[in-house]
């Protein structure tokens, strides 16, 4: 089955913000998430039946340093200080892919900046 596209914009942000003032996004935006480390956004997706999932991160890094994030699904980690490194700027987009072994149902993606400098922009995620 394809996968679905959950927009960055319609998750949870802990701290940061929708915007507009790149170019490429998916959807109605992407976010910018506070230059802090903790700032989060907080998925809900949905498994339509227990299986292992490719989770497709799109993602902006218009700066030369990492951007590490953590990952967890319901609150277990499943990729700890993931690399986000630098795209060649802050239009042009990469993906990152993990994959998830969900059980069938809903379930929550946690995706948490690690350093001061806060999560790379994010685009969607296609799980
Ligand atoms: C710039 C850029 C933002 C980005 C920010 C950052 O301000 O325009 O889109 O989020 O840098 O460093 O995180």
């Amino acid at each position: 089955t394809p996968p679905v596209r959950y927009e960055a914009e319609n998750a949870v942000i802990s701290s940061g913000a929708v915007a507009t003032n790149h170019l490429n996004y998916s959807g109605a935006g992407f976010v910018d998430t506070a230059n802090a480390a903790g700032a989060y956004l907080e998925w809900t997706v949905n498994a339509p039946t227990a299986g292992t999932y490719n989770a497709t991160l799109r993602y902006a890094n218009g700066t030369a340093a990492d951007r590490p994030m953590d990952i967890t699904v319901d609150g277990s980690a499943v990729s700890s200080g993931r690399s986000f490194p630098a795209t060649a700027d802050w239009d042009t987009w990469a993906n990152s892919t993990l994959p998830l072994s969900l059980g069938a149902g809903t379930h929550t993606i946690r995706t948490t900046a690690t350093t001061a400098n806060g999560a790379p922009n994010l685009d969607h995620l296609d799980l």
